[in-house]
């Protein structure tokens, strides 16, 4: 994106900001689409918790796209962005059963991840129609921390459980109509996604009412030059043709179903924050910007890297710099990066911010979470207004204890 183009947007709506690059997000969009173009259903649910602005939830309804929820609220802002409850799915992990129920009695379509609540849903709703989500012992993803798929994860029902699966729905009557899998995020090699399919294929052949197989997201993307990306086209490809075949050999015409976050969103994001102050120390040059965990959580949390550029003197000699945050913790964005000279009163843009960055953010030092944008043909729309004094208030009671 351009950064004369960035700077004004910071001019305009103050720093710190995320700036979203709609046409971006439209493009990997149609990019995903026509990778399967191949198979007759293809359902693409966006994974909400990647981004869940309103507005961009709605961006991806006008390209035809569903959208899978992991928490009743989320679910709800699917529906005020005008989603039909049956184009939303339901992968929580872990909650209660009358979270469940209530996703049910809005029309949506539900993922269950235990025996246990398995047994109890179909025992309740036998004529709910349910799909498993399977953990199918895979270790893989750009990180342990967002790995969900190996053994020692909580998420999913074990591969190793299908016949108590299949005890379930015998003896409650309910419907399993299609099995899921969601293995971790991050993941480069289309070989990893193809061995989980054939894991799932296994499974799915086990029950005879499915209507379709979801194997979530974890698309790996770039998060610099010359970083490799999974290669969707070729994964589009060979998937489509075992889908197909499957299908064949099932006997019916099932969907095919992804969940992609990154893939869709992260590289439309832009995090523009401005340099405080420039600081020497004994051997290293920090520059402290006016943000922090608070807004961009991933290189704290998961030492996730993200591209840096210096986008108000983006031309000039590279120095080395640790880029930290104001929170009264150590916050490090990045440490001995080279980017070109900053001074104090700079903006840096962040890449890759547009997945799991605004939605992982929090009030962390009472601080204000910043405004979003949405860039689409050279117009810039407030998608989201920077938070006051009155959101950290909102809520909050106030007690005197008289001693
Ligand atoms: N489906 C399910 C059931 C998921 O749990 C997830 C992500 C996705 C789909 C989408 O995965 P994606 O295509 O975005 O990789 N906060 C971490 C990522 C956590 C992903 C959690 N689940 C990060 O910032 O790297």
């Amino acid at each position: 994106m351009d950064n004369k183009l960035l700077i004004s947007l910071t001019e305009k709506y103050k720093a710190p900001l995320y700036v979203y690059d709609a046409e971006k997000i439209v493009s990997q969009y149609k990019r995903f689409e026509n990778a399967f173009n191949q198979v007759k259903s293809l359902k693409i649910n966006y994974a909400t918790k990647a981004l869940s602005n309103i507005s961009i939830l709605k961006l991806l309804k006008s390209l035809g796209s569903n959208i899978d929820c992991v928490s009743i609220q989320e679910i709800h802002l699917g529906l005020k962005a005008g989603f039909n409850p049956k184009q939303i799915s339901f992968t929580p992990s872990g909650v209660s059963l009358e979270e469940i129920e209530s996703a049910v009695a809005l029309g949506v379509k539900i993922n269950i991840d235990n025996l246990e609540i398995l047994k109890q849903f179909g025992t309740k709703h036998p004529k709910v129609p349910v799909c498993i989500r399977i953990n199918p012992h895979i270790m893989a993803g750009g990180n342990k921390k967002i790995s969900v798929g190996h053994t020692k994860s909580k998420f999913g029902i074990s591969k190793y459980f299908i016949a108590q699966v299949k005890e379930i729905e015998k003896e409650t009557g309910m419907l399993i109509n299609g099995v899921h899998m969601h293995t971790g995020s991050g993941i480069l090699d289309v070989n990893v996604f193809l061995q989980g399919a054939e894991i799932l294929f296994k499974i799915a052949k086990e029950f005879e009412n499915l209507d379709f197989i979801d194997f979530g997201g974890g698309f790996k993307v770039a998060y610099k030059e010359n970083d490799p990306a999974t290669n969707i086209e070729e994964f589009g490809k060979i998937m489509s043709k075992r889908f197909n075949e499957f299908s064949k050999d099932y006997g019916k015409e099932l969907s095919i179903v992804f969940e992609p976050g990154k893939f869709l969103v992260s590289e439309s994001g832009n995090f523009l924050a401005k340099v405080n102050v420039v600081k020497k120390s004994n051997e290293t040059v920090f520059a402290g910007i006016d943000s922090g965990f608070n807004h961009l959580i991933r290189p704290m949390y998961y030492g996730s890297y993200h591209h840096i550029v210096n986008i108000s003197n983006a031309l000039a000699k590279e120095n080395k710099y640790t880029v930290v945050g104001y929170i009264c913790e150590n916050d490090t964005f990045a440490e001995d990066r080279m980017i070109s000279t900053i001074r104090q009163g700079d903006i840096l843009c962040f890449k890759n911010a547009g997945a799991y960055a605004f939605t992982m953010a929090s009030n962390y030092n009472s601080r204000f979470r910043p405004a979003e944008v949405m860039l689409y043909q050279g117009k810039d729309y407030l998608i989201r207004e920077r938070e006051t004094m009155e959101d950290i208030l909102n809520k909050q009671i106030e007690v005197n204890i008289d001693l």
